[in-house]
């Protein structure tokens, strides 16, 4: 279980925190969903949450247990937003042992396979593969490490919508095994696969039903 409590991010060069004492819950094996605008907050977050920034104040709780950044860093997967602009390995194999050499060939086939591309070459580029298969392909980064809690920044972004579509499903299937946190400015799809919605506006996080989120969105639109 997730928690935050009273998370509050505050730069002494903003006039105003970033993020405003924040708090939220997320139980294992759900996805939580947090849509928000440009600039709201919603990467400040992921990068406290991976542990690469500590907050102002407030903690961030993982079971009952308070966590700092470098225990961050070992409980969270983070996959940024277009996380195929950061591959550096040569092949998919390098990819997903960077900074694991240790890591057998039992655990990459594994990670490959949560993601649905067990049938590719480990010594393919990951430039040749598809956009979505880069997008898979992050995800086994991140998975192969298994961490407790994956981090999604705009995970569907510039994909057209089929490869979104089969992102919001593999999501949908990943969430069986592990615990979700996904952050984006258009919600789309991606609502009705989430367990548990948040808006956040101006570094304000408030907690939304995501059923009735998605009903607001289908609403048709008004006669003209
Ligand atoms: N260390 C920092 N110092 C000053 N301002 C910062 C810092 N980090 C982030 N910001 C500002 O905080 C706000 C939130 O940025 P953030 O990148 O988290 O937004 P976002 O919701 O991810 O936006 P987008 O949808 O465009 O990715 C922005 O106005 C940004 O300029
Ligand atoms: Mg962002």
């Amino acid at each position: 279980m997730l928690y935050l409590r009273n998370l509050i991010y505050h730069p002494t060069a903003c006039p105003t925190p970033i993020l405003k004492a924040l708090n939220l819950e997320l139980a294992p094996q759900r996805l939580g969903l947090i849509i928000g605008p440009s600039g709201s907050g919603k990467s400040t977050l992921l990068e406290i949450l991976s542990g690469l920034a500590d907050p102002t104040s407030g903690a961030v709780c993982w079971r009952e247990q308070e966590l700092i950044a470098e225990q961050l860093q070992q409980l969270a997967g983070l996959v940024f937003q277009f996380p195929e602009r950061h591959f550096c390995g040569g092949t998919i194999l390098e990819e997903l042992r960077l900074g694991h050499p240790e890591l057998g060939s039992e655990r990459v086939k594994q990670a490959l396979s949560e993601v649905g591309l067990e049938h590719l070459s480990l010594s393919a580029a990951p430039h040749a593969l598809s956009g979505g298969q880069q997008r898979r392909l992050a995800l086994a980064v991140q998975l192969i490490r298994q961490p407790n809690l994956l981090l999604l920044d705009e995970p569907t972004a510039g994909l057209d919508w089929s490869m979104r579509r089969q992102l919001v499903n593999l999501l949908a299937k990943l969430k069986q095994d592990w615990t979700l946190l996904v952050v984006t400015h258009d919600a789309g799809d991606l609502l009705a696969i989430a367990d548990c919605c948040w808006t956040l506006n101006h570094g304000e996080l408030k907690s939304i039903d995501p059923r009735t989120l998605e009903a607001k969105v289908k609403e048709p639109l008004p006669a003209v």
